[in-house]
């Protein structure tokens, strides 16, 4: 085994066995108290104490030179690393003992173009796991159901995203679009079966107080940042837009694609500039069907664009009725304070959450412009 120095693998010691220990401890005493938080309790603030304090005197040393890594991949882990310490301290509702943990988040978001804050990212994809662990706050299963399989859920989401994107350029009709539309269904039908089986192993109690908490919003340089959730990567909404179930220029979906840029990481911010640029498969097919009788290739690819649109509704129909709902809304009503993991009251986001589950299956809904008009009439087409 190679023995790690400096700083920065002093650090990642910690982040990965003393800050897991804390964290367990804590949430252990507060899930047998059935509270969010317990406070006042001697052994309890020692153990936040130390929390507090072996992270600043850590992250203390790794500013201390000042300098960041020249890599852009290093600074973002590193901001992760930085953030699990923050939001550890904003779940625990302690103080940070000196500042330097919120500076160099700062110095590194500033550098990066992006929230100066952990994010599911840096939970998912750059969390790096070392002899069959990945960092996590505590060492409970259920946090560990929870972040694997919303981060299957991100990859299936953006292995759909990737079979879509060659399609406009080989045009519909294509014999290859025929693969990339299997396979989008594919990894959309992978997204369910994920979220089916976290519905199936989490344990509602466990998540709300226990998992929960760790994704609050937190300040950073006197500014709040918002809490964290797996949606903060570009992949669903590169589907959306492909698909043409969601249409860059209402004002609503323009609202949700400004306000998760600077929560996805850093390669995310050009893909999400690019999909709204595209033109979608929908009037592509819809221009195609208006041009003559659909020739057999033409009829295939159209019932398989069907059947990824009906894969992305389930999909996402699921996480509004069987996770946000159980998981969240309902223990929200018999909980005090705020309870979502973003910024506004819960039933904003529940709200938006509601609208983008009728975009992504095509709801007809007073009010709500979907594309369920354009697919009947594709759908039509196809019958005849
Ligand atoms: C967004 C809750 C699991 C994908 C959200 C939001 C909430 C939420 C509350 C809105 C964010 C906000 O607070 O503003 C939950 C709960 C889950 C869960 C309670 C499980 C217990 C998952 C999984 C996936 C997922 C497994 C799969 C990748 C998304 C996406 C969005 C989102 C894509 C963003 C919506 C959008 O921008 O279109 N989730 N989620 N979530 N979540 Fe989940």
């Amino acid at each position: 085994t190679v023995i790690p120095e400096g700083p920065a693998a002093l650090y990642d010691q910690w982040i990965r066995r003393e800050f897991v220990e804390y964290n367990t401890a804590l949430e252990e005493a507060y899930f047998a108290a059935g509270r969010e938080l317990v406070t006042g309790r001697r052994d309890l603030e020692e153990i936040k104490e130390a929390l507090a304090r072996e992270g600043a005197e850590l992250i203390g040393r790794l500013a201390g030179d000042g300098s960041v890594p020249a890599d852009p991949e290093e600074r973002y882990e590193l901001l992760g690393r930085v953030g699990f310490y923050l939001a550890a301290l904003r779940r625990h509702e302690v103080e940070a003992p000196d500042p330097s943990a919120g500076v160099l988040s700062q110095v590194l978001g500033t550098s990066l173009g992006v929230a100066p804050r952990y994010v599911f990212a840096h939970q998912s994809l750059y969390n790096r796991a070392v002899r069959d662990a990945y960092p996590t706050f505590t060492s409970l299963p259920d946090e560990h159901v929870f972040v694997t399989y919303n981060g299957l859920g991100v990859l299936a989401y953006q292995r759909a995203a990737a079979a879509l994107a060659p399609i406009p350029a080989l045009g519909v009709s294509s014999p290859l679009a025929t693969y990339l539309l299997e396979g989008a269904r594919a990894a959309l039908d992978d997204v369910l079966a994920f979220n089916r089986a976290l519905s199936g192993e989490l344990d509602p109690g466990r998540f709300f107080l226990n998992i929960r908490p760790y994704f609050k919003p937190y300040r950073v340089g006197g500014v709040e940042y918002r809490g964290v959730n797996a949606g903060d990567f570009s992949g669903i909404n590169e589907i959306d837009l492909l698909l043409g179930l969601c249409d860059a220029r209402d004002p609503f979906y323009q609202r949700v694609l400004a306000e998760k840029r600077p929560y996805v990481p850093p390669e995310d911010q050009g893909r999400l500039s690019r999909a709204v640029m595209i033109p979608s498969l929908l009037d592509a097919f819809l221009a195609e069907m208006d041009a003559g009788p659909l020739p057999p290739r033409l009829r295939r690819n159209a019932e398989l664009f069907l059947a990824v649109c009906r894969s992305h509704g389930a999909a996402y129909t699921f996480h509004h009725h069987r996770l946000v709902k159980p998981f969240l809304e309902t223990p929200a009503q018999n909980a005090e304070g705020e309870v979502t993991s973003s910024g506004p009251p819960l039933e904003a986001v529940i709200a938006m959450l509601d609208r983008l589950s009728d975009l992504r299956s095509a709801r007809r809904r007073p009010g709500l412009t979907s594309a369920s008009a354009s697919l009947d009439r594709l759908r039509r087409a196809l019958d005849s």
